[in-house]
């Protein structure tokens, strides 16, 4: 539910809004009047600002937004798609990091540019966790290896903590993680989609990144470390990355990756 208002003297008739609406708010009886709400429009609504981004000439407000707070593209333009190709085929899995910790304000630029990534009915259900500091991390990673002792067929990673390596989060001093409640409908899509965004920025700000598989998935059976985390029992992580400025590995190639297998329907 929304408070949309559509101003008539200011609306130029483009129809730009009943396009770009998903939740088919917008109506007009002819080409020649302006736009107005649908029937139960308000209800539909699902507050993802397309009309107030697309209104020409400002004649919608939404919950109080109009064209006016939002942004123009930076530079106006899309970046090129040779540059968005090699970002996908440059970002890699980074398992060594540097002590120099990430800087707050580089985590603050990610966390602020995944405002944009897409979720489900743009619901926004994705939280984040940022666990950030050698020490804290570590205290993590011990938790979760707790977890992994009472399992089988384990040994080579428990010795290689035992060791003082750390299988878990491979030495990074930043593990982030996306959760929300596990009645979310889309709740790993969402956040998942949100970390990769999340992933392929840091890539672009040089800092090296990898998914931290294992504690994604020992966090969602393991309610001491919901609890260490200082997460409610309807709440759950479904995606984690490890964060660090990078200590030793410097790509120069593109690792080969097989033909991908597709199936054409038309
Ligand atoms: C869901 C997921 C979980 C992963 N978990 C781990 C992990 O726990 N530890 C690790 O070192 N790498 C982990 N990885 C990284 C993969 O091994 C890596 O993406 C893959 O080998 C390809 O390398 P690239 O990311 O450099 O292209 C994970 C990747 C994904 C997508």
């Amino acid at each position: 539910m929304s408070e949309i208002v559509i101003n008539k003297f200011k609306c130029v008739r483009c129809g730009q809004c009943i396009l770009a609406c998903p939740a088919r708010v917008y109506t007009r009886n002819s080409p020649l009047e302006s736009t107005v709400l649908a029937k139960d429009g308000e209800e539909r609504c699902i507050a993802c600002n397309h009309c107030i981004a697309i209104c020409p000439v400002n004649a919608i407000s939404v919950n109080s937004l109009d064209s006016s707070d939002c942004d123009f593209f930076t530079d106006g333009v899309y970046p090129r798609l040779e540059h968005i190709i090699s970002l996908v085929q440059m970002r890699r899995s980074i398992r060594t990091y540097s002590n120099v910790p990430v800087d707050d304000s580089q985590i603050e630029q990610l966390l602020n540019a995944v405002r944009w990534a897409p979720t489900a009915k743009n619901r926004l259900p994705v939280k984040w966790l940022i666990i950030n500091g050698r020490k804290k991390v570590v205290e993590l990673g011990g938790l979760v290896i707790n977890w992994f002792r009472r399992l089988k067929g384990v040994d080579e990673m428990l010795d290689a903590w035992d060791l003082g390596l750390d299988p878990i989060f491979r030495g990074a001093p930043c593990v982030v993680a996306a959760y929300t409640t596990a009645d979310s409908p889309w709740a790993a899509v969402d956040c998942s989609i949100a970390m990769q965004t999340f992933d392929y920025c840091a890539a672009a700000m040089r800092l090296g990144t990898c998914w931290a598989g294992y504690f994604i998935n020992v966090a969602q059976k393991d309610m001491e470390i919901n609890k260490w985390l200082g997460l409610s029992r309807d709440e759950e992580i479904y995606a984690s990355l490890m964060l660090g400025n990078i200590g030793g590995e410097f790509y120069q190639k593109i690792p080969p990756r097989p033909e991908i297998k597709v199936k054409w329907i038309q």
